[in-house]
């Protein structure tokens, strides 16, 4: 189980909400992402952004793709929406909501947006693609994290400036404050998406947008870096890529 500790909830969705009001700068992803969705929206598309945080990514397609963008937003987090409706007060379709369990009818949206939260979920991350999959009718498009190898990583969130208590001596972790921050194989990913259907096309690329950043003094020790492209938290180097799902077939693998 993942919980966000407070004092972290409520100091990133400030640097959320800064984003979704223009207060703060606009992500190189959320930059990135609009390439992608330039590449195939048309007018009148129904666009779901999953894991939106407080819809900054809004703000970026009302000014890169199209001002009458038809958006909705879920999040699980309902303190993140509280934001949202507040950054974005004239949108009535921002809801809490789990990737895992999507309340929508099948092929509701044409393109359905998943911008760095698998990574965040407990894995496997087989149950949030499938629903991702299921209520688009056209599109996927998930930013998340790659690796060689497939690792599974589960930071422990401590409040406490010294965190050593929060390992026993038996090697146990305590209570259940982690999150993880996992990184998939590019071969695992794919065989997940074959399994759920066979037909979808897959285009994975790597997202080298990173420029030089430093928010370790706005996010402390869970903000990040970049170097030569790259964006490094703490002492892991974040392979960020995107991977763009078709049902129709018109993606090149
Ligand atoms: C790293 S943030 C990314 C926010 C935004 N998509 C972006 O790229 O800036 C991860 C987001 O996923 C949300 N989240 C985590 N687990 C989720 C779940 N099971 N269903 C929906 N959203 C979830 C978190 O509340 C948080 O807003």
């Amino acid at each position: 189980m993942t919980s966000i500790l407070p004092n972290r909830m409520s100091r990133f969705g400030k640097v959320l909400f800064d984003r979704a009001t223009g207060a703060a700068a606009e992500m190189e992803s959320a930059k990135s992402v609009c390439a992608l969705l330039g590449e195939i929206y048309e007018p009148g598309m129904r666009v779901l952004d999953v894991g939106c945080g407080a819809g900054h990514y809004l703000r970026s397609f009302r000014q890169r793709i199209d001002p009458g963008i038809d958006y909705s937003g879920i999040d699980l987090t309902a303190h993140f929406i509280d934001l949202a409706r507040k950054a974005f007060p004239e949108v009535e379709t921002f809801a809490v909501g789990d990737v895992c369990d999507l309340e929508f009818t099948n092929n509701s949206f044409d393109v359905v947006l998943c911008m760095n939260v698998i990574p965040n979920l407990a894995p496997p991350p087989t149950r949030a693609i499938a629903e991702l999959l299921r209520v688009s009718s056209k599109y996927v498009i998930i930013r998340s994290l790659f690796a060689d190898m497939t690792y599974l990583i589960r930071e422990l969130l401590s409040d406490a400036e010294e965190d050593s208590a929060l390992i026993a001596a038996d090697g146990s972790v305590a209570g259940d404050r982690y999150l993880y921050n996992n990184m998939y194989s590019e071969n695992y990913i794919r065989s997940i998406i074959r399994e759920i259907d066979s037909t979808t096309t897959i285009r994975i690329e790597s997202d080298t947008s990173a420029v030089p950043i430093d928010n370790r003094g706005e996010l402390g020790a869970c903000g990040t870096r970049s170097e030569a492209g790259l964006q490094i938290a703490g002492q892991l180097v974040l392979d960020w890529r995107f991977i763009v799902l078709s049902k129709n077939g018109d993606v090149t693998t």
